[in-house]
């Protein structure tokens, strides 16, 4: 997803979590090191959260920023939808606005409290404008602080939990009318939206989100997500298809489904059960020119059935997301993510094996209850098997209700916890490296995304292995697949010249006949 254009002021850069792309969750990027930050910053755009980025007539206007994963993303694209359908507009400037949404995430400690603070703040506006002005909390913070910000603090006139979005312009009226808190957390086991129309408020025009799938049952022991989220649930078939080809015919290039655990996706269509390898098949057929991408999977729902779509369907990406958390048996049980060590290991081995040139990123956590400076190793150990291409890390950070705060203590201390965490993107960052220069020489073909940051005159797009490159622009335009040369890279981006247009057919043809 591209950004808005939109600035905000330094300060507001550390609320950033919401990105363009594959699980970028960055409420930890205060922890890593400046350099990476900054290449980070420089390769993805993770600078800020999302906000309207175009604006419509309404009655009253809405601001709407959002943190968190790209579900929550996707997620105010329901809420804009839902929004305009009741006769609201959208607006890209705070000041304008009437109403001033904040759809939050819960992941970690730090993600809580940067939205708290930003809630501070509206307050304090509140409390000085003369008009009406309300302001609402959405998402994964709603369901457990919805106490404490109606009756403690006072804070806000409108909470919806992910699962209450249809009924927000109630919600807005009944606070309206009373001036009295309105409130629905309420989760549900139906819930997909799958009828309403996302507003792609912050769009490229060249990749979007698609929501396939709701909520978790995995409860693996650190995770609030199945507790803010509610249970999963799938979304029917031919609504996904159907959105699919609208944005197809709206001229996007690249779709990710999305899902917590998108491959356990599964729908019974009449008396046909579709798994989320056929789903895939059947997003992947709706154009040879659209790429497709999937976030986030589970290492347990990684079949055969599903890498063999990957290798079988050339515009299904060569590039998985796969979450290990931690390169430890004992670990990795305590966390119960169901898998061994070893078993991940083979896993990966059978994507390489069926997929060959597969491109893997993951995410890692350091300082989980109980972890030994033994187990610590046994992460960097699996990383320097894997040498992932890029990786997600975070610091473990204790959530209410979660097995792991029941059942564990938190005992490895702060300092430790984030020395670990900096040998493992010191590490990282040595692998990202390395993937990158294996590239330089290469020609990969780059579906142009839009203007490169740091100069006009370059453009910036992804690779099918999901790396970024930067070329000069020449005549070449946003929304095309253009083969380019690789010539430099640093640990972020890749630099390149490029050669000529393509279509993704004619690559899959060109390969076939080499
Ligand atoms: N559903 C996805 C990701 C969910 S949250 C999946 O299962 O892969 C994204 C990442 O945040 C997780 O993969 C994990 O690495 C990290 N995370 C989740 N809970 C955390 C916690 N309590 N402390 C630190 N990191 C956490
Ligand atoms: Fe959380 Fe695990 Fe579900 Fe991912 S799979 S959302 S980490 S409980
Ligand atoms: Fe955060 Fe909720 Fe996503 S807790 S990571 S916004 S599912």
């Amino acid at each position: 997803m591209g950004r808005c254009g939109y600035t905000r002021t330094p300060l507001w850069f550390s609320y950033c979590l919401a990105t363009d792309r594959a699980m970028e969750l960055i409420n930890d990027i205060d922890i890593l090191d400046d350099e990476l930050r900054k290449e980070r910053l420089d390769s993805d755009e993770l600078d800020r959260p999302k906000m309207a980025g175009h604006e419509s007539e309404g009655q009253r206007q809405v601001y709407l920023e959002t943190y968190g994963c790209q579900m929550n993303v996707s997620d105010s694209e329901i809420v804009a939808s839902v929004l305009q359908e009741h006769g609201y507009g959208l607006t890209r400037d705070e000041e304008e606005a009437d109403v001033v949404l904040i759809n939050t995430c819960a992941i970690r400690e730090n993600a809580e409290q940067k939205v708290r603070t930003r809630l501070g703040m509206l307050r304090a506006r509140k409390r000085d404008q003369d008009g009406p002005f309300m302001i609402g909390v959405l998402g994964c913070m709603a369901e457990r602080l919805r106490e404490k910000l109606l009756e403690q603090e006072k804070l806000v006139d409108v909470v919806a939990g992910p699962d209450a979005y249809r009924d927000l312009p109630t919600l807005l009226a009944e606070a309206d009318e009373s001036g009295q808190a309105a409130v629905n957390v309420q989760l549900s086991k139906e819930e997909t939206y799958a009828d309403l129309n996302p507003v792609r408020y912050d769009s490229n025009g060249v990749s979007a989100f698609v929501s396939i799938m709701r909520g978790c049952d995995n409860m693996c022991a650190f995770c609030v997500v199945p507790f803010t989220r509610g249970r999963e649930r799938s979304r029917p078939v031919t609504t996904i298809l159907s959105e699919v080809a609208q944005l197809v015919e709206e001229g996007y290039k690249e779709v990710t489904v999305l899902g917590q655990n998108v491959n356990s996706y599964h729908y019974t269509d009449g008396s046909h059960d579709v798994n989320f390898a056929e789903l895939l098949d059947r997003v992947s057929q709706v154009s040879p020119e659209l790429r497709v991408r999937y976030s986030t999977s589970h290492p347990k729902d990684c079949s055969d059935e599903l890498l063999r779509v990957h290798a079988r369907r050339h515009n299904v990406c060569n590039y998985i997301h796969l979450p290990v958390q931690h390169g430890n048996t004992d670990v990795l049980d305590r966390m119960r993510r169901t898998y061994t060590r070893e078993r991940y290991l083979r896993l990966i081995e059978r994507a390489r094996s069926i997929c060959p040139g597969v491109a893997f990123s993951t995410d890692l956590i350091a300082g989980f209850c109980g972890e030994t400076e033994a187990q610590h190793q046994d992460t960097l150990s699996l990383m320097r098997e894997v040498e992932y291409d890029h990786a997600y890390m975070f610091k473990y950070s204790e959530r209410p209700d979660t097995y792991a705060a029941r059942k564990y203590e938190d005992d490895v201390p702060d300092d430790v916890k984030q020395r670990r965490l900096q040998e493992i993107i010191t590490l990282q960052r040595a692998h990202s490296l390395q993937s990158n220069q294996r590239d330089v020489g290469t020609v990969a073909t780059v579906l142009v995304e839009g203007t490169s940051k740091k100069s006009d005159d370059q453009l910036r797009g992804r690779t099918d292995t999901n790396k970024m490159v930067v070329f000069d622009r020449e005549d070449y335009a946003k929304g095309e697949y253009v083969n380019v040369r690789i010539t430099d890279c640093t640990s972020a981006t890749l630099l390149g010249e490029p050669l000529g247009r393509t279509t993704l057919q004619a690559e899959a043809e060109r390969l076939q006949v080499a």
